[in-house]
């Protein structure tokens, strides 16, 4: 069995081209017996980072403690996953909130990464993580002229807590009407049936 983690952070939730292509993708890759868990991150949102949890990530403060209960339960599924699947918009050139709001509660010292003089060591197993980054406009490639701060970010934060093995899939033009968007998904597609069943190989 692969239990897979699909994280939906987009405004859109199962209607989003992205949510749909990403479940395409998983049913066409020969995966047996798959798992999927799904945490839509704006129909279910999680709490917003308070204060205590500011105080107990900052101080010598139990894992158990009630201000981590949603950090120490996102970070358990992320766990129970072998594989992870996020599908999120670009605004405004990053990650959507709802999908830093999520990290802001997984990343979390002395728990997913260690802090040392070298800088961040990640506390989690690697897995295969695969990226569907939708955008309205172009953000990679010849046609993009906007600035793209959603890849390296976010490859950059995953990899802080010992998650590299990371694939991004862009699906983008996504607001020049429907032969765009259908050529967007085609490109996706193809993309993803290349990548998606060799990391499941490795698995
Ligand atoms: C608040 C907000 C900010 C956005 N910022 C960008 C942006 O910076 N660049 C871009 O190309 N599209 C931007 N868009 C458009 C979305 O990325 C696009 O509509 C979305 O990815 C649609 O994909 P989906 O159907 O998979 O959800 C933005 C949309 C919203 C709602």
């Amino acid at each position: 069995m692969t239990r897979i983690l699909l994280l939906n952070s987009g405004p859109h939730s199962d209607a989003s081209h992205g949510y749909r292509l990403a479940m395409e993708a998983i049913a066409a890759s020969g995966i047996d017996n798959a798992q999927i868990t799904e945490r839509d991150l704006v129909k279910s949102p999680i709490p917003p980072i308070g204060r205590d949890y500011a105080i107990a990530l900052t101080s010598q403060t139990a894992p158990d403690a009630k201000a981590f209960e949603w950090s120490e339960r996102l970070i358990a599924e992320l766990e129970q996953h072998d594989m992870l699947f996020i599908v999120t918009p670009m605004h405004n050139f990053t990650v959507p909130a709802a999908l830093k709001l999520w990290l802001d509660h997984v990343i979390r010292i002395n728990r997913s990464f260690h802090a040392t003089p070298q800088g961040k060591v990640g506390l989690i197993k690697d897995r295969p993580t695969f990226v569907l980054v939708s955008s309205g406009g172009f953000h990679v490639g010849e046609r993009a002229k906007q600035a793209d701060f959603l890849t390296p970010y976010l490859r950059y934060a995953l990899a802080s807590i010992g998650i590299s093995d990371v694939h991004f899939f862009p699906l983008q033009g996504l607001v020049f009407g429907p032969e765009a968007v259908a050529q967007a998904v085609r490109e996706a597609r193809q993309q993803l049936s290349g990548k998606l069943p060799l990391a499941i190989v490795c698995l």
